[in-house]
């Protein structure tokens, strides 16, 4: 097998990856860094965010007020030192990539544009139209290229990490165009591969989103944490789950039952606020768990509209007129009128909440550093964790870069601790052993199992049993149903045993790591008994901190369930409190 020796290898190519590659190669030019990506840098699912990235940067906000935002939307499960960190950070790193060349919206006067977000009580989003993913991306990925040291190895997927006397060591990876195996030697790994949400049969994610990277650091026997916390957005288009960016209401777009109401304000996020005043932390710019809950209970309600795909609600953004839709909206307009045959300058679109965003993910501390020594991890796959129990809107593009480098700055502390070299023979072990897996997958034949029919039984099972409301008793029979795929999992048959794009075989492999997160996320969501942000459960309805003011963390149980234990979570000033966004703070 042929080795590839470097310093540090990046998993990932999207946001998250590229601003390690590009603090790595900054911060020391001799630095061998290899960034791995299943797919080409622009085609990660950074590049599909569309509203925004969060920052204080206008003069009537405060890094306070973005703190207990970001808090109070998470319901107080996030880590407030973490917080505190990635508020600080966030302007610089988002002044940083207006210096790389990205084209954020300006104000008139030629400053920096911001716009409102669901839970914000201030206009902190800085944007790029409704395309601020593609241009963020963008803007990294042709920094990127100014670094000769940062090696990229496009269209290999990962397999296993390797490991050496406790630590990580390296990592094995398919390249998908031969079908060869390649050993990369590091000193250091950041897993920087992105969420998982593919696990649900709706979703906003693109299809590479199949949780690799969240797997193998799990097998490695680094725990996942708060996996129980799935974000739903609110608007999602019925037909395809393509995301309407939350900026729709950021700019000014109502939410509207089959008879014509603005239903938010019978969920606690009244009054009924003026049409194309900004609001705040209110109506529509409550936070996405309590909207989507709020969809919950009118579709429950029969107050949804119906449509071909099923119960939705409608996004009514025609008083913005043309010039303001074109202006800040216009792949909204696009995919609206390409997918649903509806013009929002004209009608309202139908929108219902779909899988977005896992809030949990790899156990990372304030440093990106998991328990694992020399591993990494930034991005969505990890959690750090400054989301608890529910993502604030525009945070996630900012948490990439603010941890993106510093996944970055920690893998050179560890380059710098002086460790000793990863022995050639364990590291030549692990990649045997990987490669043995690979071929015994290849050709195992007689099982009569197929990937397109677990998949489908397990996106079945996760959208009955661990939607936006969930309980003890469909957890449980989730939890049932992902350990019988998992052993069906071992019978699963290929069609395809050629080498060159096999596609059969990594949908295999992803199928593999999307059935580990699956099974953390339901092991997990039986344990918390209460309900909390994203997490609702219809039999503890109520939130529970004497017993749950706690981080969730799943240990791979190999052939067996995952083990759910639990670690503290570290709060330095706001304590925990009423969720407000009734509009009485305004
Ligand atoms: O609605 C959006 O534009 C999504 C943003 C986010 O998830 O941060």
């Amino acid at each position: 097998m042929e080795t590839v020796h470097t310093d540090v290898a990046i998993l990932g190519a999207g946001g998250a990856g590229l601003r390690a590659a590009i603090a790595l190669a900054e911060a020391d030019p001799k630095l061998r860094i290899a960034l791995i990506s299943k797919v080409y840098p622009m085609r990660s699912h950074t590049c599909a965010a569309e509203g925004g990235a969060a920052g204080v940067i206008k003069p009537d906000d405060s890094l306070e007020h973005h703190f207990h935002d970001t808090v109070a939307g998470g319901d107080w499960l996030s880590d407030q030192d973490v917080v505190e960190y990635f508020i600080r950070e966030a302007p610089r790193e988002l002044v940083q990539l207006e210096h790389w060349g990205c084209p954020w919206n300006r104000e008139p006067d030629g400053s920096v544009a911001v716009r409102s977000f669901g839970g914000m009580q201030k206009q902190r989003t800085w944007f790029a139209a409704d395309k601020s993913g593609f241009h963020i991306l963008h803007t990294l990925f042709q920094t990127s290229l100014k670094h000769p040291s940062i090696e990229r190895f496009d269209e290999f997927y990962a397999t296993e990490l390797l490991l050496d006397e406790g630590r990580c060591a390296g990592l094995v990876a398919i390249e998908m165009r031969s079908g060869r195996l390649v050993r990369f030697d590091a000193r250091a790994v950041i897993v920087a591969g992105g969420g998982a949400g593919r696990m649900f049969p709706f979703t906003t994610n693109g299809a590479v989103k199949t949780g690799d990277g969240m797997a193998l650091a799990y097998r490695a026997g680094v725990p996942l944490k708060d996996m129980e916390f799935v974000q739903y957005h609110p608007t999602g288009l019925p037909s395809t789950g393509t995301l309407l960016t939350e900026a729709c209401r950021g700019e000014g777009g109502v939410l509207l039952n089959k008879n014509g109401r603005r239903f938010l304000q019978d969920y606690g996020m009244g009054p009924e606020t003026p049409l194309g005043k900004p609001v705040f932390k209110t109506m529509e710019l409550g936070p996405r768990d309590r909207i989507s809950q709020a969809f919950w209970h009118e579709q429950k309600k029969g107050n949804a509209v119906p449509t071909q795909w099923g119960d939705a609600m409608l996004l009514d953004m025609r008083h913005l007129g043309e010039k303001k839709i074109d202006e800040r909206l216009p792949l909204v307009r696009d995919m609206s009128i390409s997918y649903m045959s509806v013009d929002p300058v004209t009608d309202p679109v139908p929108v219902r909440p779909v899988v977005h965003y896992m809030m949990g993910g790899i156990h990372t501390d304030i440093r990106a550093a998991t328990p694992l020594p020399g591993l990494y991890a930034a991005g969505e796959c990890a959690c750090g964790s400054i989301n608890g129990a529910n993502r604030l809107g525009s945070n996630s593009l900012t948490e990439l870069l603010v941890f993106g480098r510093r996944a970055a700055l920690s893998a050179i502390e560890h380059l710098q601790s002086g460790a000793p070299p990863a022995s050639d023979a364990a590291l030549a072990g692990g990649a045997a052993a990987a490669q043995a897996r690979i071929r015994e997958l290849m050709q195992r034949s007689g099982g009569g199992e197929t990937v397109a029919g677990l998949r489908k039984e397990m996106m079945q099972a996760m959208e009955q049993h661990a939607g936006i409301y969930r309980n003890g008793e469909g957890l449980a029979e989730a939890c049932g149903k992902l350990a019988d795929l998992r052993r069906r999992y071992a019978r699963i048959e290929l069609h395809d045993r050629t080498n060159v794009y096999n596609t059969d075989l990594l949908q295999a492999l992803e199928l593999g790591s999307m059935l580990d997160c699956a099974e953390a996320v339901v092991a997990s969501a039986l344990e918390r008994r209460e309900s909390r942000g994203a997490h609702q459960r219809l039999d503890f309805a109520a939130r529970d901190d004497a017993k749950f003011l706690k981080h969730s963390l799943a240990w791979y149980g190999g052939a067996g369930a995952p083990r759910i234990d639990y670690a503290p979570v570290s709060i330095t000033s706001s304590q925990p409190g009423v969720r407000d966004y009734s509009g009485a703070h305004a």
